[in-house]
């Protein structure tokens, strides 16, 4: 019922040129993807980027977004400024933003905000430390995560939204959340959404699972009934491993 979105998280790689070169050799090995396919770059590769897909299937993401619609923010991208450059989709509050760059779930809710108002689909990840989940925490934590990042939205504009859980232990150490643990706590994502905006909502939100997702795992975890896609950060650098994950269906 809900169409799988598979995102790559390029973080901070490839040059324009480099990513041209990507996208270019990626483009027809995803043409018949079954799933939503896209690509979040450095603001910088923009341009390059949407010369290559224009016309595919492959759209443009983003990293990060700032609140503000313009000003003396330094350093910042509005929402208005990617939605002219293409932008369809952007990250808000990845854990590595969290962990380096002080963003809190305040500021993930407010960036959550300017997107949607701007139209843009939010990719909002959520996910638990490893101390976290041994001490039993991750439910309640990803409850909460979720819940303020979508704070002052709609049902509607909530049903729209793509929910990233990402165990910040799985992300780029190879680890990765066994089939179940991910489906569980995707699951308790979802009922959170459900307690909050109805089981109707909940029911559309797509939510993908993040942490090192990659050719070998990607079946298993695409079996689950709860995921419905992955953010691919590692793998999405290589357009034969990202291409791969892309049709885990074939
Ligand atoms: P990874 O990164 O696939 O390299 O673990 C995922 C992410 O950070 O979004």
């Amino acid at each position: 019922m809900r169409r799988p979105v598979i995102a790559g998280n390029w973080k901070m790689n490839k040059t324009p040129a480099e990513a041209s070169a990507l996208v270019e050799e990626l483009k027809p090995l995803v043409k018949e993807a079954n799933c939503d396919v896209v690509v979040c770059v450095p603001a910088v590769d923009f341009s390059a980027v949407s010369a290559v897909i224009e016309g595919s299937n492959i759209h443009l993401g983003a990293q990060n977004v700032h609140f503000k619609d313009s000003g003396a923010y330094t350093g910042e991208l509005s929402a208005a400024m990617l939605k002219e450059s293409g932008v369809e989709y952007v990250i808000i509050g990845h854990s590595e933003r969290r962990q380096y760059f002080g963003e809190t779930d305040a500021t993930v809710n407010q960036r959550v905000t300017a997107a949607v108002k701007a139209g843009l689909k939010p990719i909002i990840c959520v996910g638990e430390k490893k101390e976290e989940r041994e001490a039993g925490y991750t439910d309640p934590l990803v409850a909460y995560q979720t819940l303020i990042a979508l704070t002052g939205l709609t049902g509607e504009e909530v049903s729209d939204v793509i929910i990233a859980y990402e165990p910040v232990w799985a992300i780029g150490t190879g680890l990765t959340a066994t089939d179940e643990q991910a489906n569980e706590t995707i699951g308790v994502i979802r009922k959170a959404v459900a307690g909050q905006y109805g089981q109707e909502v909940a029911d559309k939100v797509r939510i993908q699972y993040g942490g090192s997702m990659k050719p070998s795992n990607v079946k298993g975890l695409m079996a689950q009934p709860e995921i419905d896609g992955g953010l691919i950060g590692g793998a999405s650098l290589k357009a034969a491993d990202f291409s791969a994950i892309v049709n885990f269906d074939r």
